[in-house]
C-alpha cells in the first residue's frame, strides 16, 4: 500500500490512480488525518501532493513528523516536493512575495534535461535527454534540504526534480500524475516498485473486495436506494453493492420512454433477471411524453424532465418505506468538475440532469462507491462484475434521453422514428468495428421536412442528422472521420428503413464550438 496525502490538489486523484496502473493499492488521506491513516494502512510508501496552499504562509499544511520519523520513501509532488523541503530544512520562497515584482511561477508545458542518473529514471530517462513535463506552481524550491542532490531540471524550476537516495526521499516540481507529463506514470511506477518495493501485483478484482467491505461497514443494516439510468456507472456501483449488501439495496428505474431501442427490456432483463436486484421500474413515458407536449426549449425540456425524474423516483422511495442512504455512480471527474464550479461563477450552457440532482433534494447519506474512479476503471470494474460487454463498453447518453436529440417538439411518433434511424447508425457502427472507437455516437431527428424522390413519388420528410465524437471525457471532442462510403451506406439504409426519413445530414462540428448533444 502506498499512503497519498492529499494537500488539497485539483489532481490527487490522478495520483491514486497513476499507482493503481502501476498495480499498487494507495490511499488518499487528507493532511489532516494522515497520521491516523498512516498507522491504519502501514503503507509501504508516502506520497506527498500538490495543494492549492503557499508554504511560506502562515497556517499552510505541513506532513504529520511521524511520516518522516518512519523511515519510508516519500515522493513529493509539487506542494509535497516544497513541504518536504521545509520540513528537513531547506527554503521556499513564494512566487509573488520575492519581492522584485515579477511573477516567478512555471505554468503549463516545460522541458526538462536530465542531469544525474536516478533510480525514478529506471529504463526510462537518460543522462543528457529532455523531456516534457507539466508545471503548475508559483511557489518554488530555493535551497534544498541537506542530503538532497539535483536530478533534473528546468529553466524556470534549477530543482525540478531532487533526491536524497540514502533516505530514498524523492522531490518534483513538475507533476507526473498528469497525461501532460507522458513519462509521468512510468516515474511513478518506479517509485512505488523499484524505491518501495510494491509487488505490482494488485489488481481490480481487489479494488472490488476492498469496495465490498467498505460499502457493508459503511451500510450497516441500513438500507439503500439507488437509481439505474441504464448507464454504466449507475449499473456498476449498483451491481457493487448488491454483491455487498443483497436485498438492503433497491434500485429505482424511472422509465421515461426516451431510451434508445430495447434499452428499458435490457435494463430490467439484466438486473431483475440476470443479477436478482429488487428493482422497481416507473414506468412514466405517458407522464413525460404529456410534459414535453408543446415544448420546444430546450433548457425548458430539460427543466421539466429534471424536475419529473426527482418526484418520481422521490416518491418511489417513499413508497418502499423510504431508505436511509442514497447510492450514485458519481465517478471522479464529476468530483472535480462540481469543485471547481464552486470557484466562481460559470455560464450555464446546458442544465444537466442526471441523478446528480437527487442528493440537495432528498436528505440521505450518499453511497458513492465509484467516486475514485475514471470511465475507463469503472468499465474495467463492471467486466470484473461479469456485467455483459455489450452494457460496460456502452457510449455515455444523456439523462434527458432522446428528449433532446428532437430539436422542437418531443412526441412518441418522433422518439420511435428516432430510434429506428438511431438503431440502424448504431448497428452499421458496430459492424464495422468502430463502435469501440468512438465516445459517443447517435443520430437526431430535426424538425424541418425537405422534398425528396422515391420511387418516382414526391416525398417530404424529416431530415435525420449523425453525430459521432472522440473524446475522452466530454468536455471537448472531436469528430468521428467515417469513410464517405461508411455514411453512404448508413444514409441509404435510413432513408429505405425508416419511414418519416428522407434525408441523412453528417454533423461536422467539434466541441467546442459545438457540443455533443444538440440540445
Ligand atoms: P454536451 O452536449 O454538453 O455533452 O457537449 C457532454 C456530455 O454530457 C452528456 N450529457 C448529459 N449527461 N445528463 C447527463 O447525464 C445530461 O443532462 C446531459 N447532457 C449532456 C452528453 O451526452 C455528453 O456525453
Amino acid at each position: 500500500t502506498i499512503l497519498i496525502v492529499d494537500f488539497g490538489s485539483q489532481v490527487t486523484q490522478l495520483i491514486a490512480r497513476r499507482v493503481r496502473e502501476a498495480g499498487v493499492y494507495s490511499e488518499i488521506a487528507p493532511f489532516t488525518q494522515a497520521e491516523e491513516a498512516f498507522a491504519r494502512l502501514k503503507p509501504k510508501g508516502i506520497i506527498l501532493s500538490g495543494s492549492p496552499a503557499s508554504v511560506p504562509d502562515e497556517g499552510s499544511p505541513r506532513a504529520p513528523q511521524c511520516l518522516f520519523d518512519s523511515g519510508l520513501p516519500m515522493l513529493g509532488i509539487c506542494y509535497g516536493q516544497q513541504v518536504m523541503t521545509e520540513q528537513l530544512g531547506g527554503k521556499v520562497v513564494s512566487g509573488s512575495g520575492s519581492g522584485d515584482g515579477e511573477r516567478s511561477g512555471e505554468f503549463g508545458r516545460a522541458f526538462i534535461e536530465v542531469a544525474e542518473e536516478c533510480v525514478l529514471f529506471d529504463g526510462l530517462w537518460q543522462v543528457g535527454e529532455t523531456h516534457q513535463v507539466w508545471m503548475s506552481h508559483g511557489d518554488k524550491v530555493a535551497e534544498f534540504a541537506p542530503g538532497f542532490r539535483i536530478v533534473a531540471t528546468t529553466p524556470g524550476a534549477p530543482f525540478a526534480l531532487i533526491a536524497d537516495d540514502a533516505r530514498r526521499y524523492y522531490g518534483t516540481q513538475f507533476h507526473p500524475e498528469v497525461v501532460h507529463t507522458p513519462d509521468g506514470g512510468r516515474l511513478i511506477a518506479n517509485f512505488v516498485r523499484h524505491v518501495c518495493g510494491c509487488a505490482g501485483d494488485w489488481t481490480m478484482a481487489e479494488f472490488r473486495a476492498a469496495k465490498i467491505a467498505e460499502i457493508r461497514e459503511q451500510v450497516g443494516d441500513g438500507n439503500v436506494i439507488c437509481g439505474l439510468s441504464g448507464g454504466v456507472d449507475s449499473a456498476v456501483a449498483a451491481v457493487l453493492i448488491h454483491e455487498a449488501i443483497g436485498d438492503q439495496l433497491t434500485c429505482v428505474f424511472v422509465d421515461h420512454g426516451l431510451m434508445r431501442m430495447n434499452e428499458a427490456e435490457q435494463v430490467l432483463g439484466l438486473f431483475r433477471e440476470h443479477y436478482g436486484i429488487k428493482l422497481v421500474h416507473v414506468d412514466a413515458e405517458e407522464m413525460f411524453l404529456s410534459g414535453l407536449a408543446g415544448l420546444t426549449d430546450p433548457e425548458k425540456k430539460r427543466k421539466f424532465i429534471g424536475g419529473a425524474f426527482i418526484d418520481l423516483f422521490e416518491e418511489e422511495a417513499r413508497k418502499i418505506g423510504g431508505a436511509d442512504f442514497l447510492a450514485q455512480g458519481t465517478l471522479y471527474p464529476d468530483v472535480i468538475e462540481s469543485v471547481s464550479f464552486t470557484g466562481g461563477p460559470s455560464v450555464t450552457i446546458k442544465s444537466h440532469h442526471n441523478v446528480g440532482g437527487l442528493p440537495e433534494r432528498m436528505n440521505m447519506q450518499l453511497v458513492e462507491p465509484l467516486r475514485e474512479l475514471f470511465k475507463d476503471e469503472v468499465r474495467d470494474l463492471g467486466r470484473e462484475l461479469g456485467l455483459p460487454e455489450i452494457f460496460v463498453g456502452r457510449h455515455p447518453f444523456p439523462g434527458p434521453g432522446l428528449a433532446i436529440r428532437i430539436p422542437g417538439e418531443v412526441t412518441k411518433e418522433r422518439c420511435d422514428i428516432l430510434r429506428k434511424a438511431d438503431a440502424i447508425y448504431l448497428e452499421e457502427i458496430r459492424n464495422a468495428g468502430l463502435y469501440d472507437a468512438i465516445w459517443q455516437a447517435f443520430a437526431v431527428l430535426l424538425p424541418v421536412k425537405t422534398v425528396g424522390v422515391m420511387g418516382d413519388a414526391r416525398t417530404y420528410d424529416s431530415v435525420c442528422g449523425l453525430r459521432a465524437v472522440t473524446s475522452t471525457d466530454g468536455m471537448t471532442a472531436d469528430v468521428y472521420p467515417f469513410d464517405a462510403s461508411f455514411l453512404t451506406r448508413v444514409a441509404t439504409r435510413i432513408v429505405n428503413e425508416v419511414n418519416g426519413v428522407n434525408r441523412v445530414v453528417y454533423d461536422y462540428t467539434s466541441k467546442p464550438p459545438g457540443t455533443i448533444e444538440w440540445e
